[in-house]
């Protein structure tokens, strides 16, 4: 596992158990789907179909879509996330498999085939080959599957400065920035005061790259759509903020079938 993935994971070993507190899994306890209706509406009826869930955290989307009717199964480079995620599919009484891997090294460890791959909010940033990481997608995919994203808009990248603070008044940042993000702690958005200890890294990609890497990968992209707004307000990914539309893109979603 690259040294710097090794880190970020440690950091969201150390997020996980506030995110359990943080997000609204009463709600999903009662039996209501976490996902935004965007992103339910895009993605379509799941009932009977096989989905995986790349980088699933704590497992809140994975089960989301297990509510609504899907066969699921997360994979995430974090051991503590999962152990919340198997905690809440024993407590809601779901069969829902969760595999430990580094996304990066998944096409080794997985040979599964599902008919759709899913990843949501913050899910890019934390990759460090998107070639790979579409490569790894295809490989999960039936041949009549689709993959769908929703995810933070690169184009915000133009709004980090050199220190990676975000200042959205004024344009400072590097679209094509290559360099690697580093941090030394991992902040927290459901909790502003807590700041894990370690180093943890962010990669960039530009919309063309992420495009590209799909196609590359015998992919046939449906449809990129771009929106306004952030759909959560930094809080919890559930934490829906629709009203503040902005000038630029702030989120999108991408769906390409695997043929
Ligand atoms: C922001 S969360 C995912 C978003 C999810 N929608 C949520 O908030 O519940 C990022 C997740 O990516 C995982 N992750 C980061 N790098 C990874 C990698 N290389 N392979 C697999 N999982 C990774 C982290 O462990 C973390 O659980």
């Amino acid at each position: 596992m690259n040294r710097m993935t090794q880190a970020n994971k440690k950091g969201w070993d150390g997020l996980a158990a506030t995110h359990y507190k943080n997000y609204h899994i009463d709600k999903l306890l009662a039996g209501t789907p976490l996902l935004n209706e965007l992103i339910q509406k895009e993605v379509g009826d799941v009932k009977g179909k096989s989905l995986v869930h790349l980088l699933c955290h704590i497992g809140t989307d994975t089960l989301s879509w297990a509510l609504l009717g899907a066969k699921v199964t997360g994979i995430d480079i974090s051991s503590e996330s999962l152990k919340y995620a198997r905690k809440l599919a024993a407590q809601m009484g779901i069969g829902a498999e969760f595999i430990e891997a580094d996304v990066m090294e998944a096409a080794q460890i997985v040979q599964d085939k599902y008919d759709i791959a899913f990843s949501s909010t913050g899910v890019l940033c934390w990759l460090p080959d998107i070639q790979r990481y579409a490569q790894t997608v295809r490989h999960l995919l039936r041949d009549d599957g689709f993959f769908y994203i929703f995810d933070g808009h690169p184009f915000r990248s133009v709004f980090l400065d050199e220190a990676g603070e975000s200042n959205t008044q004024a344009i400072h940042g590097n679209y094509f920035r290559k360099e690697v993000w580093q941090y030394d702690n991992m902040g927290d958005y459901t909790d502003a005061d807590l700041k894990i200890p370690v180093n943890s890294y962010e990669w960039n990609w530009t919309m063309g790259e992420i495009i590209t890497a799909f196609c590359e990968a015998g992919m046939r992209i449906v449809f990129l759509h771009e929106f306004p707004q952030y759909f959560y307000n930094g809080y919890t990914p559930y934490d829906v903020q629709n009203e503040k539309v902005e000038l630029y893109p702030c989120t999108f979603s991408l769906k390409a079938r695997a043929k």
